[in-house]
């Protein structure tokens, strides 16, 4: 029998009201994880969303109904989106009681845990490597007052770029164990020319997205909305992938100009007095300005990276620096640049603080700006989705107290490998997708507990996991 294909916005209109969908098929993402099992009761809009930002347009329902609406009464649907009542029927519950389960076979799992290890190693050579660079340019301007290999760093960081677009936002899968407190500067500027990039990777794909949707939802050009003489294959871009790299070359000098700033200034753990601060301030619109002139890097990109990046984003916002410039007219890399700077540090360890839980960051930075500034609001939600997730290949805890293992961000689909009092399980669990309805309503991510590193849970850590996961 062949299935009716069901677009996925008209799924999500019903489920939307309330109502609820069986799918008909496995559904699958490109890396081959499932995201909603054949069969699976779906009742909330989020995993539909989740299919939807994977690319797939439509899946058939389960061929013995799989439609209701919010009555619980069966429905059936035209492929036209025109809903028609069936007679009711009692609603069956199953799976919405239970956690859900993904079948995925032992192979499938361990072939996963290869490659999130395989993309973790990839991701820390690039990272020593970025920073390597970065050392040896802002060695060079201290050593030179002013002058450093441009083109090393250009040929350094369109690497990283190409890399960061192929490997599908590597970030993620980037744990915190690999950053040495010794070279703070240089691993903190990497990691805010990562996180700034993996936002502005995910900011253009939300607003291609949003066009293409308006596009096909009003069957009108949008006029000034994008770039439309550059339009690719129905998709707008707010950045292309020259601007991309431009502005990730800008991410990773944005604080080019602390080379200038005495190292005793820049590790002083303590309070910094007045006049200090004025000569830190100095970094940005002076020191950093006077190394692109001297260096004849004339590219505005740039130069409003290096000079903004502590420039105020709302009026009044305290602190900040220099204030020649109306916030509405700092550009939106700049201030993605920043955000991403804050987030950095506040998540970072540094020998006089803790490192701070991720999710309260992003918390955090959303109460501060998020009212502030219409755009600010679509930034913080790329930052989310880049960022705020749970990487693949880090440890998170369950609210019952057990440890899992993060196979895929999308969900996120884990793997739980210990019993709630922490200990280690002898045998082989299936993955949870904690995204799934039916796992919602019984467990969920522990938020108020870091995540961890597989390092830092070594002992706990099963067999088959300690195999792929090597310790460092
Ligand atoms: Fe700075
Ligand atoms: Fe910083």
């Amino acid at each position: 029998m062949i299935e009716a294909m069901f677009s996925i916005e008209n799924l999500i209109e019903i489920v939307k009201t309330g109502g609820r969908i069986k799918t008909g098929i496995d559904v699958y993402n490109k890396k081959g994880t499932l995201l909603l099992g054949k069969n699976e009761v779906v009742d909330r809009v989020r995993s539909l969303e989740i299919i939807q930002e994977n690319g797939i347009r439509s899946v058939p329902v389960a061929p013995d109904g799989g439609l209701w609406d919010g009555n619980g009464n069966q429905i059936r649907m035209g492929s036209d989106g025109v809903i028609e009542l069936i007679p009711p029927r009692p609603l069956k519950k199953s799976g919405l009681s239970v956690l859900v389960p993904v079948h995925e076979s032992s192979r499938d799992i361990e072939r996963r845990l290869q490659e999130i290890e395989m993309i973790k190693k990839e991701t820390v050579q690039r990272y020593a490597r970025a920073t390597q660079c970065l050392k040896n340019a802002l060695q060079q301007i201290r050593q030179t007052r002013g002058q450093f290999d441009v083109q090393a760093v250009e040929s350094c960081v369109s690497g990283l770029v190409k890399f960061f677009v192929d490997a599908d936002h590597p970030f993620q899968y980037m744990s915190r164990e690999i950053f040495s407190h010794d070279d703070y500067l240089y691993q903190h500027s990497t990691n805010v020319c990562a996180i700034a990039t993996a936002v502005l990777i995910r900011f253009n794909e939300n607003f291609s997205h949003t066009i293409d949707r308006f596009l096909s939802e009003n069957r009108a050009d949008p006029g000034g909305a994008g770039r439309p003489e550059k339009r690719k294959s129905g998709a707008f871009n707010y950045y292309y992938p020259e601007d991309l790299t431009e502005i990730s070359l800008g991410f990773f000098l944005y604080d080019i100009g602390k080379a200038m700033v005495p190292e005793k200034l820049l590790n002083k753990n303590s309070r910094l007095t007045e006049e200090e601060f004025q000569t830190i301030k100095r970094h940005s619109f002076e020191y950093g300005a006077k190394i692109l002139e001297d260096n004849k890097i004339n590219n505005r990109v740039l130069n409003n990276i290096v000079r903004y990046h502590h420039a105020p984003l709302f009026e009044n916002e305290e602190s900040c620096y220099p204030l020649d410039k109306a916030c509405s007219d700092i550009p939106l890399y700049v201030r993605i640049c920043k955000l991403a700077d804050i987030y950095d540090a506040m998540t970072s360890k540094r020998s006089y603080k803790d490192a701070l839980n991720q999710v309260s960051v992003i918390t955090q930075l959303f109460r501060k700006y998020v009212k502030k500034d219409a755009v600010l609001q679509f930034v913080l939600h790329a930052f989310v989705k880049s960022v705020g997730r749970h990487p693949p290949g880090s440890i998170v805890y369950l609210e019952n107290g057990q440890m899992a293992y993060v196979l895929d961000s999308i969900g996120p689909l884990v793997l739980p490998f210990t019993d709630n009092k922490g200990n280690t399980l002898s045998a082989k669990p299936d993955p949870i997708d904690m995204g799934s309805p039916g796992t919602q309503q019984l467990l969920k991510i522990d938020n108020g507990r870091s995540i961890k590193t597989p390092k830092e849970v070594y002992k706990f850590l099963p067999a088959y996991i300690k195999k792929v996961a090597m310790p460092t």
